[in-house]
């Protein structure tokens, strides 16, 4: 081929040559643990690196293979990285990156385990977890130093939408040699990919869009053939041990294969569901960076192709106001997780968020009556029908 090809096409075809593989148009489905070798010296050098091919299952799998070729040329990085769970990888890689004295610095607001792992866990080692509010880079750049071997983030960030500027951040961090990582789960490579904007590495909680049908749990990570070589010799293979089964690697390689398309459907009917929330007279403020009134509107033009389809939103009739409400839905299931085909909802303060005391919740943003939504393939006429027969009055009804 002379031209480079398109998102759509890398994510079904590239790396993968049917003809190759006895004509299967899928690829196969790779269920060993452990390869032979052809000779014993031949297996010598391969534990020495001098060799290439695969070893152990926990180290690599070629079902596992192709899916890392396939994440890393959508997100437009070196190579791949498949581990158990999003908390897997973002595991794996922190454990290959620090040691203790390290500082890393962090967005205000992070999923609950990551938060978990960061202030109760990667604490304890003696690395030094500093918050900034990265909505500013002006904050950043005042909080780096040469101790900041890390700078981690969520854009949008999980649960309260917050955005951060890419470029901007990986300038900064970059300025005193700190490796910046992106969770790059709520947009996916399809809307946003962090290392065009200047990030290192970036991972995914599989789980969510990549996978998309709520059936796996999986994580990626992406970077170059240099970190993602250290990455899994020792952030997976040693000290966490979260590799992908081969099996969940073919789900993954299934849902990559219609990224574009349901995240086009999300994307769409999220728009109409934050319009329908921010004209309803039940609902407070709307957290969506589709819509005008989002206080980061310039960065998602910026840096994501499309809005994304997670919503965040108050009830005006604070917390019980916001549980009745949930009770009451009956199609849009009450639910953790995101990026399925159904609509999924949730209150991020006693769920996902649940990790963070409440004085830790107040002071990273995440309000007691947060709702998470996550929009999903329904016809949108039936997710608007199900929010508006739950809430507290009906929209028409207000003057
Ligand atoms: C933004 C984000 N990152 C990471 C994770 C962890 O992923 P997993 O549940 O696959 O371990 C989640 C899970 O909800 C998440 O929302």
């Amino acid at each position: 081929m002379t031209r480079s090809t398109g998102f759509a096409t890398r994510a079904i075809h590239h790396a993968y040559n049917p003809l190759e593989n006895d004509g299967a148009l899928t690829p196969p489905l790779h269920l060993t643990s452990t390869f032979t070798f052809e000779t014993a010296e031949a297996g010598g050098e391969m534990f020495a690196g001098e060799r290439e091919g695969h070893i152990y299952s926990r180290i690599s799998n070629p079902t596992c293979d192709l899916l890392e070729q396939r994440i890393a040329v959508l997100e437009g990085a070196e190579a791949g990285l498949a581990l158990s769970s999003g908390m897997g990888a973002i595991t794996a890689v922190l454990w290959t990156l620090l040691s203790p004295g390290d500082e890393v610095i962090v967005d205000k607001t992070l999923y609950g385990c990551t938060f978990a792992f960061m202030r109760h866990g990667l604490a304890k080692w003696g690395v030094t977890i500093t918050h900034v509010d990265m909505t500013d880079p002006e904050n950043l750049s005042a909080a780096v130093s040469d101790k900041t071997r890390v700078v981690y983030f969520e854009t949008p960030a999980n649960p309260n939408m917050r955005l951060v500027d890419i470029a901007a951040s990986a300038e900064i961090a970059h300025s005193v040699g700190a490796t910046v990582v992106v969770d790059n789960t709520y947009a996916s490579p399809y809307l946003t990919r962090p290392i065009e904007h200047g990030a290192d590495i970036v991972l995914h909680s599989a789980t969510k869009y990549l996978g998309g049908h709520g059936d796996v749990v999986a994580g990626l990570v992406v970077g170059t053939a240099e970190q993602i070589a250290e990455i899994r010799l020792v952030g997976m293979k040693d000290m966490t041990g979260a590799v992908m089964a081969p099996f969940n690697a073919m789900l993954i390689l299934r849902g990559l294969k219609t990224l574009n398309l349901r995240l086009d459907r999300h994307c769409a009917s999220a728009k109409v569901v934050a319009g329908f929330l921010e004209a309803h007279p039940a609902v407070g403020e709307v957290y969506f960076p589709g819509l005008e009134s989002f206080a980061q509107h310039d960065v998602a033009q910026r840096q994501m192709s499309q809005p994304g389809a997670m919503i965040a939103f108050e009830i005006k009739s604070g917390l019980s106001g916001g549980i009745e409400f949930m009770n009451r839905l009956s199609m849009i299931q009450r639910a953790v997780s995101l990026g399925d085909a159904e609509t999924l909802i949730q209150h991020p303060a006693s769920m996902t968020h649940s990790t963070y005391t409440p004085e830790e919740r107040a002071e990273h943003g995440i309000s007691d009556g947060l709702i998470r939504l996550s929009v999903g393939l329904e016809d949108v006429e039936d997710i608007l029908a199900d929010l508006e027969q739950a809430l507290p009055y009906p929209a028409r009804s207000a003057a």
